[in-house]
């Protein structure tokens, strides 16, 4: 017989190791202390062929990764969009890890089902969306945009008299798609999945922030017959700006078309009364993708796909029955008919645990915070000799140029003073390119930064900036 071999000693010891990790977060150097070269020399080995004690896994991990660790989830870590984990939403994903339901249908497990249902309804809530609305938990915004946009593609197609489920796309009417010039490389990633080649994908020039120009989309719109797909933007990834979805929204409807919203981040602007004008008529679009793990502060992997024609979701979704799975006729949740995966790990227990500690205030407090430090972060930087805000802080980011005499050595410039603010380890921003010109690029969305760490990580750019033109 199998010994039982549950050693409660071995989950005490990992919670004490991540209280460790958690507890330093404030203090701790932001980039990894150890090179990658480093991390493979001290944990790469052959496997072997007797296992150990759990306890001693747990040591041994501590030991060897927390030198390649980053603090991503800690307050002055400003790279791509990442936001940090509430301690409610970390204590419930350790349940979920626990519990380990399978979330893929309410049969695996009641519990996971009606979570889901009820933090989809608070989601819909808290964003101001159609009740009606359907939403798939997914692993971010990459599968966000994907779900939805194969909704759309289901449902323009099906209005086309075609059922993709049979024909695929073969011979099917064009599908034209269009994309703000500034989309997100996961709407390519998603568009290229789902068999909608670049061909088929017209640009819309954007302004200087990065908004989609309406004008030049009507005209395109114009330009073609038969099924259509606008994706705009809630939250440019650079500047943060939002395409004018209200225009947007009535110019492709008007033309027949479904209109996906990327709103990864930015669709979160809408939780807050001031800043919901930012995102004004956006209830009107067809779908929108929205993360949790970025402004939510909820774990990775955590997103949302969320479709207005719940119909067209689960068409496009649902796992066509197979003899085995119970299917729930409607009468419960099945967390498979709204996205690609089918056994999954139970999403929504964070997302719910987010969402009730912070209450509808609560988040919309988030939010503005992080803007309100986007913009005290701005008011620092610029005050710094040659430094000059690229972009509207109109949310929760900023983009720095550091100007030297020409643009070739501003771009030097700017690329060294990153590089020594990360090195030094205070804080933690990456670069970019913005408009053909190289920038710092900060993201605010952790809800554990404070001013105190702004004017840190101020002080800490400013520091870079002052040794590399001494340099
Ligand atoms: C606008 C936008 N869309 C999509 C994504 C992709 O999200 P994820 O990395 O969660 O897949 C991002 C990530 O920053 C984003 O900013």
């Amino acid at each position: 017989m199998v010994a039982r071999m549950f050693d409660p000693e071995v989950l005490t010891l990992a919670r004490d190791v991540a209280l460790r990790f958690l507890d330093g977060l404030p203090t701790r150097k932001v980039r990894a202390t150890a090179s990658i070269d480093a991390l493979r020399a001290s944990i790469a080995r052959p496997l072997p062929d007797l296992g150990v004690a759990g306890r001693e896994v747990v040591a041994e991990l501590e030991r060897l990764l927390d030198p390649g660790l980053v603090a991503t989830p800690g307050p002055r870590y400003f790279g791509f969009v990442t936001g940090g984990t509430l301690p409610a939403a970390l204590a419930a994903e350790w349940l979920t890890a626990a519990w380990d339901q399978n979330a893929y249908g309410h049969i695996m497990s009641p519990a996971a089902s009606v979570v889901e249902e009820v933090a989809a309804s608070w989601l819909l809530d808290v964003l101001g969306l159609p009740a009606q609305a359907s939403v798939g938990f997914v692993t971010g915004g990459q599968m966000a945009n994907f779900t939805c946009l194969c909704a759309a593609r289901y449902e323009v197609m099906r209005r086309a008299g075609v059922d993709v489920d049979v024909t695929g796309l073969h011979g099917a009417p064009e599908l034209r798609v269009f994309v703000g010039e500034q989309a997100h490389v996961t709407i390519t990633n998603a568009l290229r999945m789902l068999g909608i080649g670049s061909r088929h994908v017209f640009q819309v020039p954007s302004d200087e922030q990065g908004r989609m120009r309406t004008p030049e989309l009507a005209v395109a719109l114009r330009g073609g017959r038969g099924p259509a797909i606008v994706c705009a933007q809630a939250g440019n990834v650079s500047t943060g700006s939002f395409d004018p979805l209200g225009e947007v929204i009535d110019a492709a409807h008007a033309a027949g078309a479904w209109v996906h919203v990327d709103g990864a981040f930015g669709l979160w602007a809408a939780a807050h009364p001031k800043l919901r004008a930012l995102v004004a008529g956006f209830e009107a679009a067809d779908s929108w993708a929205v993360d949790g793990h970025k402004w939510l502060n909820v774990a990775y992997d955590s997103g949302f796909a969320i479709v207005a024609d719940a119909s067209a979701h689960r068409s496009a979704l649902r796992v066509v029955a197979a003899p085995y799975l119970v299917q729930s006729e409607h009468t419960a949740r099945d967390g498979s008919d709204w996205v690609p995966e089918s056994s999954r790990r139970a999403r929504g227990v964070a997302v719910y645990a987010a969402l009730r500690v912070l209450g509808r205030q609560g988040v919309a407090d988030l939010i503005e915070r992080c803007c309100s430090h986007a913009r005290r972060m701005a008011t620092g930087l610029e005050r710094l000799a040659g430094a000059t805000i690229v972009n509207d802080v109109v949310l929760n980011q900023v983009l720095v140029r550091f100007d030297a005499n020409d643009v070739e050595s501003s771009d030097r410039l700017t690329h060294a003073i990153i590089e020594r603010m990360q090195h030094e380890g205070v804080c933690w921003a990456g670069p970019t390119r913005y408009r053909g010109r190289a920038a710092l690029r900060i993201a605010i969305s952790n809800w554990s930064t404070t001013e105190a760490d702004i004017d840190l990580s101020i002080a800490a750019i400013a520091r870079a900036a002052r040794e590399c033109r001494e340099a």
